[in-house]
């Protein structure tokens, strides 16, 4: 009983650490370790991909519940197709079954879905329930939470630059008009703020083609969990650390006291 106690205590004491008035307006996070997760377990991978969904579900209300007003979590890389055929399937049915499960808890808790990436390459029932969803919770305002789905970064920006030159072409934009904010305007994150945390889990330290634009002056956290171990504590723990940081945005230290 006692040691419960201190666990719980140990527990409410992380998440009091947090200083509200200084939260990341924008985390994202590669979720990342699912298939060694299962096989530590003897499981298939499957069984890592189903247990993801609590660590999203607790992630996601984390999050809301601090007040963080941005989530982007790293579903599926446009990388991710070339994984074998079953293992591509059983994502997507599981895009869709938690898709029509969590409605719940976005509307409980008052948070619009949207989604990134080349999302017409997704198969017919992802896209409409997806669809589904993002149009149910649009009213939301406590928190944005955007799934990148056949995401890929370098294709955001492919994109971005067909449209600018498009523009630029047709005399919608001038060509000494192109800036950050022009580009912001393109991508697929249009909406969104640029990223102030990203977390990888599984203890992977590269970015797989994730927001590199949008990246360009996060705080990254690698951490070794893997993504099913992944609960609200850990979350906590990011965002101590970042909060930790010191964010230069190129000045020096002493400018910034
Ligand atoms: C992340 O876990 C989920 C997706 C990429 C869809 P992985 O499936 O990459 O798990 P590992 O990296 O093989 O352990
Ligand atoms: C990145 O994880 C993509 C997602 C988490 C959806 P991967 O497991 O696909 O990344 P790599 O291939 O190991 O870099
Ligand atoms: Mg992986």
């Amino acid at each position: 009983m006692e040691k419960t106690l201190v666990f719980a205590q140990i527990k409410m004491n992380l998440k009091e650490r947090i200083v509200t008035t200084k939260l990341p307006k924008h985390i994202a996070i590669i979720m990342d370790g699912n298939g060694r997760w299962a096989k530590q377990k003897g499981m298939i991978r499957a069984f890592g991909h189903e247990n993801g969904t609590k660590s999203v579900r607790e992630t996601v209300e984390a999050c809301a519940e601090l007040g963080v007003e941005n989530l982007t979590l790293y579903a599926f890389s446009t990388e991710n197709w070339n994984r074998p055929k079953l293992e591509v399937q059983t994502l997507m049915k599981l895009l869709v079954s938690s898709l029509k499960k969590e409605i719940k808890t976005l509307q409980d808790n008052n948070i619009k879905l949207s989604a990134i990436g080349n999302l017409n390459t997704l198969p017919k029932k992802v896209h409409k329930e997806l669809h589904e969803v993002i149009e149910n919770t649009k009213n939301n305002n406590r928190m944005t939470l955007t799934l990148a789905l056949s995401y890929g970064s370098r294709e955001e920006i492919i994109n971005t630059v067909k449209e600018i030159s498009f523009k630029v072409k047709n005399n919608i934009i001038s060509r000494d008009k192109i800036d950050e904010s022009i580009i912001n305007e393109h991508l697929y994150t249009r909406n969104l703020p640029d990223v102030d945390l990203l977390i990888r889990t599984s203890g992977e330290q590269r970015i797989s083609n994730f927001l590199l634009w949008q990246i360009a002056y996060a705080e990254l956290y690698f951490t070794s969990i893997l993504w099913p171990d992944f609960t609200k504590q850990h979350l906590y723990e990011a965002i101590i650390e970042y909060q930790k940081r010191e964010r230069r945005f190129g000045k020096t230290s002493e400018q910034l006291s």
